[in-house]
This record gives structure tokens, C-alpha cells and sequence, in this order.
């Protein structure tokens, strides 16, 4: 058993980072049983359940969608905000129904909140069903504590490779067109309202040639595109021994000629020009980028610990959209952060204002346990704060829905992904700015870069007939 300590984590110190192969087993000890992976969270947590699928399938096992059918339940979770945390307790209340009537079933939790300590030691004490507990440095250990956990112990198993970078991770892939792929885990960014550096560790890189060794492999596949996942994108490289950064990586995937490329999260703090010089340079780097904004005033921006000013980030947005022709913005902004007034509020709708954002991810504040933001007084009720909320999205779907006008009747390439979920006719996919949008188009597109002529924009998704294939 190896239980996660959340105050320790910020003196953490890697002593070297351990660069390991995985080998892959064929053990089929539960061959033809079915299981159940429900996904909570952000992009991270549904890569890393592809990771969690082939493993279970690597048991001999397949997917159902149908709880009740399954042998091993596994949940990944996400502890970024408390009504995370609400969901998945929400549902273990069903699970634990489950057991009682079929007592063979092995239910797993895994993701960011099986790394916290106080979620550790609630399972421990009240969720004696729960059968296994894994942490985000143990994915690869699901396997073998599944086979050990055949006879129903509980088994805890957190933090313990820490300081491990894997290589050779088989993925089932959600999608055969589109790829994640790691550069590199965790986060050293603290800012203090955030758990992800406690639950996801110290900043580790991936080395490149393994990156592009996976993108070169990932393009003889057929896929489209890929999309490079870090907490921090841009602090890629600084824990290597050579002299790599993000905007050579990037540079590098350019030059594998995969169609498209795509990157996040981004922090402004350490977006270079270099970065923004390689996206405008190479045609398959896409003209997107998410730039967290979490507040528009410099006293909350300082509160959190985001290490930019407004000022900054407004010189840096100026400049993004000066060099790379057509990009399109987007970001996240936390309301209601401990103390935040009035003033500081309209602080962030001014750099609304000035940006005018293409889209974004606006959240209320949520108090996480053993950050430095739980520390400090948090006076603001809750009525405001959703007023708050609820002006800013306002804006916010205002200038997506402009954003989204400005490209009526103009030819976009769309990456098509599936069927529209709103009519069977059509398809869907994504521009290269990432903006959804249905098209008229036969199924056989599916896969394919079409040129799409815009017909119709609303503020979340646009319309467009197919001009050629
Ligand atoms: N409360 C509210 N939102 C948060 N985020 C991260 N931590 C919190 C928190 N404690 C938001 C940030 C981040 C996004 C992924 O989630 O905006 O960029
Ligand atoms: Fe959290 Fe800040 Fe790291 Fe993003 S950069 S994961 S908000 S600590």
C-alpha cells in the first residue's frame, strides 16, 4: 500500500527522472467478462483512460456500456473542482448497490482524486467496497492489481513511480482519425487556487524522438491529427538535459507532415516569440491556441500566483494575433476567487472586452483542500458570484457568436469526425481555428479534410454545405 501525502507535495524533489519501457503482457485471465470506464475531467484523464481500455482489453475483457454487466468497474476521476468530486461519490452510490449483489465485481477508482489524500482515506474508512484505489504515476499497474484483487482485498496504490516516465503505453484510441499525445505530466506551476500539481507531480518531458517516433507512427496509421497534452505546454523541455524547447518540439511534429497539429494547455507566462514564430511558419501547426486567463485583474492574477499582469497578457494576445494570419482565441477564467471584488471582476470583463474571445471555459471558484487559495478569507456569497458568472458568459457567447458571423459565407477545410449529432445527414468535424461545425456532406468524408463552404453560424457551431472533397 502506498498512500499520497498532498502537504509534502510541493517540496517533492526529483532526484532524476526514471525513463522506463513497459512491456506488454498477455495475461486473458478474465477473457470474455466485460468492463465498465467512465471518464470524468479533462483531455489528460480521457488519454489516460485509453491507456486504462488497453489494458482491460489486454485481460481478454470487452467494453460495456451497461453497468450492470460489468465484471471490473473502473472510474477515472477529476478533482479540479469540488462538484467533481460530488459526481463521482454521486454514482459510487449505485456502484456500491452493484456489490452488494454481485460480490465478484472489482471496482477501481483512478484519476486525480484517487491522489488525494483526504479521498484516500474516505474510501478507506466508508467505501470498503471499492476495491482498488490507483494513482495517476500507476496506470500501468491496473493490470496486475486486478489479477491480485481477484479475491476481493482492497489495495491502495498512489504515487509510488512518482518520478517515472513511460514509454511503450499501448492506447485503444477513442478515435481513429484524431491522437492524443503526452509530451510531458504533471505541472510545477502552483498556482494557488489549482490541485493539479499535487495529483499529477512534478513536470516531466517526454524525450522528443520518442514524441515523434509516436507521430510518425500515428501518421502511417492514418490519423489527421494529433494534439500534444501537457498541464504546461511551454515549460516542455525545461526538465531535460538537452536544450529542447516547446517551440522546437513543435517545429519537429511540424516536419513529420501529419496534417494537422495541435497543442494545450498553454500558460502565457512562458509563451515565447519563438512559439508563436513556429505556429504562423508551418502551415500544419494550427491557428488555435487556449490561453488561460483565470482573471483580468492584477491583483487576483497576483493572488493566484499566474506570474503575468494583464498589461502582459493583453501585449502578449496582440502579439499572437499579429503574427499568426487568421488565429482564433480562447481561454479560462475563474469568477469569484477569494476576494475578488467588483472592480476586479470588471477588470476581467474589460480584457473580455479587448480580446475579444472566440470561446471559454468560466468557472466559479472552487475551494480545493491543501492549496494555498483554501487558506485565504473567502467573504463573496455565492449569489454574486453566479451574477458574476452569469454576465460573464454573456459576453463571453457574444463574441463567440460574432466570432462565429465573421465566417458566413466563407470557405473553411473541416476535418470530418462523424455523424452530426443533430442530423443524421450531415457530418461533423472541426475548422482549423477548432470550430464545430455540421455539414452537409455524405458519411463517406468521415476521416477526410473537406473544404466547406459556411452557410449558417449560431454561438456555438456553424453550418456549411461540402465544396469538394
Ligand atoms: N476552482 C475553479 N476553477 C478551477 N480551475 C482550476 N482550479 C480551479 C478551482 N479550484 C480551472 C482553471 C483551469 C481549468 C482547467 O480549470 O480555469 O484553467
Ligand atoms: Fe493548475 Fe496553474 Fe498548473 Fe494550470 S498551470 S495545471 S492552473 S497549477
Amino acid at each position: 500500500m502506498n498512500l499520497p501525502n498532498l502537504q509534502k507535495a510541493k517540496q517533492r524533489t526529483l532526484k532524476e527522472i526514471e525513463y522506463k519501457k513497459l512491456e506488454t503482457s498477455n495475461d486473458e485471465f478474465l477473457k470474455g467478462q466485460k468492463f465498465f470506464l467512465k471518464t470524468y475531467g479533462c483531455q489528460m484523464n480521457v488519454h489516460d483512460s485509453e491507456q486504462m481500455r488497453a489494458i482491460l482489453i489486454g485481460l481478454g475483457m470487452t467494453e460495456t456500456t451497461n453497468l450492470e454487466e460489468a465484471r471490473v468497474i473502473v472510474l477515472n476521476t477529476c478533482a479540479i473542482r469540488e462538484n467533481a468530486h460530488d459526481k463521482v461519490f454521486g454514482y459510487l452510490g449505485r456502484i456500491k448497490h452493484l456489490k452488494k449483489e454481485n460480490p465478484d465485481l472489482i471496482v477501481a477508482i483512478g484519476g486525480c482524486m484517487s491522489q488525494e489524500e483526504s479521498v484516500v482515506s474516505e474510501i478507506l474508512k466508508r467505501h470498503p467496497y471499492i476495491n482498488i484505489v490507483f494513482g495517476t504515476h500507476n496506470i500501468h499497474e491496473l493490470g496486475t492489481l486486478i489479477k491480485n484483487n481477484i479475491h476481493g482485498t482492497q489495495d491502495i496504490e498512489v504515487f509510488s513511480n512518482e518520478g517515472c516516465v513511460y514509454e511503450g503505453i499501448n492506447y485503444a484510441r477513442d478515435s481513429k482519425i484524431t491522437a492524443w499525445v503526452n509530451i510531458m505530466y504533471g505541472c510545477d506551476k502552483f498556482c494557488t487556487y489549482c490541485i493539479v500539481p499535487y495529483t499529477r507531480g512534478k513536470e516531466r518531458s517526454r524525450k522528443p524522438a520518442e514524441i515523434i517516433e509516436e507521430v510518425k507512427k500515428l501518421k502511417d496509421q492514418g490519423y489527421q491529427e494529433v494534439t500534444l497534452l501537457g498541464q504546461n505546454v511551454n515549460a516542455y523541455g525545461h526538465d531535460l538535459k538537452t536544450t529542447i524547447d516547446f517551440a522546437q518540439l513543435l517545429e519537429e511534429v511540424a516536419k513529420t507532415n501529419i496534417p494537422r497539429i495541435r497543442f494545450v494547455t498553454s500558460h502565457p507566462w512562458n509563451f515565447t516569440t519563438k512559439m508563436i514564430e513556429t505556429i504562423a511558419k508551418y502551415p500544419n501547426i494550427m491557428p488555435y491556441i487556449h490561453l488561460p486567463l483565470q482573471s483580468g485583474s492584477n491583483r487576483i492574477l497576483k493572488l493566484m500566483g499566474r506570474r503575468y499582469t494583464k498589461e502582459e497578457y493583453l501585449k502578449l494576445v496582440e502579439q499572437i494575433r499579429k503574427t499568426i494570419k487568421g488565429v482564433c482565441i480562447t481561454t479560462d477564467i475563474i469568477v469569484g476567487f477569494p476576494s475578488e471584488t467588483d472592480e476586479d471582476f470588471k477588470d476581467t470583463l474589460e480584457v473580455v472586452n479587448k480580446v475579444k474571445y472566440d470561446g471559454a471555459y468560466t468557472f466559479i471558484y472552487s475551494k480545493r483542500e491543501g492549496t494555498p487559495a483554501s487558506k485565504m478569507t473567502d467573504i463573496t456569497p455565492l449569489k454574486v458570484k453566479e451574477a458574476r458568472l452569469q454576465k460573464l458568459n454573456d459576453l463571453i457567447n457574444k463574441y463567440a457568436k460574432q466570432s462565429n458571423e465573421k465566417l458566413l459565407n466563407q470557405e473553411e477545410e473541416v476535418l470530418v469526425l462523424g455523424i452530426s449529432e443533430k442530423d443524421s445527414n450531415k457530418v461533423y468535424g472541426y475548422t482549423k481555428t477548432m470550430k464545430l461545425v455540421n455539414v452537409a456532406a455524405p458519411k463517406e468524408t468521415i476521416g477526410k479534410l473537406i473544404n466547406v463552404k459556411i452557410t449558417d453560424a449560431k454561438s456555438f457551431s456553424l453550418d456549411g454545405e461540402i465544396l469538394s472533397k
